[in-house]
């Protein structure tokens, strides 16, 4: 089989390490891949990932059987839409049910249609219609951005002056168009998870959890980034947690797609809230979590590529439950300094492509190969470093191990990563 692969991040090299170890793989593209997916495959680095056009052309070129997106800018430019065009399989959603993520008021509206539990809400355009909206809430106050904000378009906020500067600011244009309406809704207590399901556009099969670690720095203080970290399994999945998730939630939710016309196709992200009342939606993702993926692709036994066909065919019916490891991986985010508002672009990054044993991955995410030879650091998220152990203490015991022997002064990272299931 031919397979394209869009994007270039973490989690498409954590994709493409799984796939390359696929007997049923002939050749594989990546595009615009990193210098970490390079090692494994060709890449096509002149195309960007929301170039649908380009990349449906690319396709067509290399004969691809199967395309398989990673990030949501392909999914929102319609990469999906033109791939089913020209009749090639494509792991992803079209860019209409990817509003499931691209249009926070989208999925909340179509959640409190189909009676899917999540957090009581609103949705506002006027920054004096917003401010009304606090009345209806109690502090902490949560407010979203209704579009793509890389994971940083929602503040919690402590108190009604808080809550009222951050109503102006995203109104105000601090997102651009992301911006134009916000999502107010009442604050969830509990623990959250990610649960990750492969859809056909009718069907559902539950692929593992994770747990994230969204804030960027230790204790989970600092600004919400994309994810500094994460584990897997993660021990507030309880098999009744994610019975119940199953029935009320992810079936409910690809049920409710198909009826509104819009079947939904690819990896759903349930991002989760395990609230006294059960599992609730905190938000979904049209694709797999970066970093969740990094450490499911480790912790998967058995090649993956029949299961992203199946979806991309439309009928997963046929597929085995996904089977992972006993295992416990553990994935830490190395970042640039200055990551998420000002990443320090450039700094030279030494020792992250030795061999670190048979335990340890290292997944570049916003890495550059100088004309040196020598890694640099492209982005705000650099490196993945993951690792897997018996239990949680020993996954992470590795990962810090390895990451001691990365020599990268320009990047930080948590020491923390694991830690609620450490304390458990
Ligand atoms: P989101 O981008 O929607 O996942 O939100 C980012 C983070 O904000 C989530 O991972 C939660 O930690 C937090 N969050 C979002 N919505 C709520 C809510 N209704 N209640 C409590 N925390 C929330
Ligand atoms: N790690 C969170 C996300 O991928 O959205």
């Amino acid at each position: 089989m031919n397979i394209l692969l869009v994007g270039s991040g973490g989690r498409e090299h954590a994709l493409a390490w799984k796939m390359a170890q696929s007997p049923l793989l002939t050749r594989l593209v990546a595009a615009p891949g990193n210098p970490g997916v390079a090692r494994l495959c060709e890449v096509r680095p002149e195309l960007k990932a929301d170039d649908a056009e380009g990349l449906a052309a690319l396709a067509r070129e290399i004969r691809a059987d199967l395309v398989v997106v990673g990030p949501e800018v392909a999914l929102a430019a319609g990469l999906a839409d033109r791939l089913a065009a020209a009749g090639i399989p494509c792991f992803g959603p079209t860019a209409k049910a990817a509003q499931l993520e691209t249009s926070k008021a989208f999925s909340k509206d179509l959640l409190q249609r189909h009676g899917i539990p999540t957090a009581g809400y609103g949705v506002h355009e006027t920054v004096a219609d917003a401010k009304a909206a606090l009345d209806r809430f109690q502090p902490p106050y949560v407010i979203k951005a209704d579009g793509l904000a890389a994971g940083k378009g929602v503040a919690i906020s402590p108190d009604r002056r808080d809550a009222e500067a951050e109503i102006e600011r995203m109104l105000g244009g601090r997102f651009g168009a992301a911006g134009a309406r916000v999502v107010i809704e009442e604050f969830m207590d509990g623990e959250e998870g990610s649960l990750f399901a492969l859809c056909d556009g009718q069907r559902a099969v539950l692929f593992g959890g994770a747990q994230d670690h969204k804030r960027a720095f230790d204790g989970d203080l600092g600004p919400n980034t994309g994810g500094m970290g994460a584990y897997s399994p993660a021990p507030v999945f309880t098999p009744d947690l994610v019975q119940q998730a199953d029935e009320r939630i992810v079936q409910p939710t690809l049920r409710a797609m198909a009826a509104e016309g819009a079947p939904y196709r690819g990896v759903l992200y349930a991002g989760l809230m395990a609230t006294a009342d059960g599992p609730k939606v905190v938000e979904f993702n049209a694709r797999f979590g970066d970093p969740e993926c990094q450490v499911l692709m480790m912790r998967m036994a058995g090649d993956i590529v029949p299961y992203l066909l199946a979806c991309a065919r439309d009928d997963v019916s046929g597929l085995k439950p996904p089977q992972f490891k006993p295992q416990t991986v553990i994935c830490v985010v190395l970042a640039a300094k200055g990551y998420p508002d000002s990443p320090l672009e450039g700094s030279i990054i030494r020792g992250a492509e030795q061999d670190f044993g048979p335990h340890v991955q290292v997944f570049h995410a916003g890495t550059r190969r100088r004309s040196d030879g020598q890694l640099a650091a492209a982005g705000g998220r650099v490196l993945n470093v993951c690792a897997e152990g018996q239990d949680i203490d020993e996954a992470r015991q590795r990962a810090y191990a390895a990451i001691r022997q990365i020599d990268w002064p320009g990047g930080f990272h948590r020491t923390d990563i694991g830690w609620r299931a450490l304390e458990r």
